[in-house]
């Protein structure tokens, strides 16, 4: 084996290797969120219409609207023993994305 195709082999291992290494932290970061999303459904639904008449509708409303009402439950400004609850366990990204996915979740 010469020295530049040892070269190239190691050019492509570190390649490969950093991809799957990428790759398994999108997965993980996929995860994290399906996983915080689950926490909300069993109320909200998964379509993001309230399971129940106490469980408000969150599918189409607007971002920023649900982002404030978190950040609000977190705060305290806004009480509710459920949801006081669960937004003191989120972070501003959490909030976020959660926003994010409920506004437009068909
Ligand atoms: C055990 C049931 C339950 C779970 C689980 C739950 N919620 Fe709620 N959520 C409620 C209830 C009840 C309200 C209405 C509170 C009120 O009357 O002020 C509410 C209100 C909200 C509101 C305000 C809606 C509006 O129109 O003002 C948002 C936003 C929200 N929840 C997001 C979430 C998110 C995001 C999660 C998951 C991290 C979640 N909720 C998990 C019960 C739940």
């Amino acid at each position: 084996m010469n020295r530049r195709y040892m070269r190239t082999m190691t050019k492509w291992l570190v390649a490969v290797f950093f991809g799957i290494y990428i790759f398994s932290l999108q997965a993980a970061g996929m995860d994290s969120n399906q996983a915080q999303i689950a926490s909300c459904v069993a109320c909200h639904g998964a379509d993001g219409v309230g399971k129940a008449d106490q469980y408000p509708n969150l599918q189409n409303q607007k971002t920023a609207y649900l982002v404030k009402q978190l950040r609000d439950f977190k705060s305290g400004a806004r009480k509710d023993a459920t949801m006081t609850t669960i937004a003191q366990s989120l972070s501003e990204a959490d909030m976020q994305m959660l926003a994010i996915f409920f506004a437009q979740v068909k």
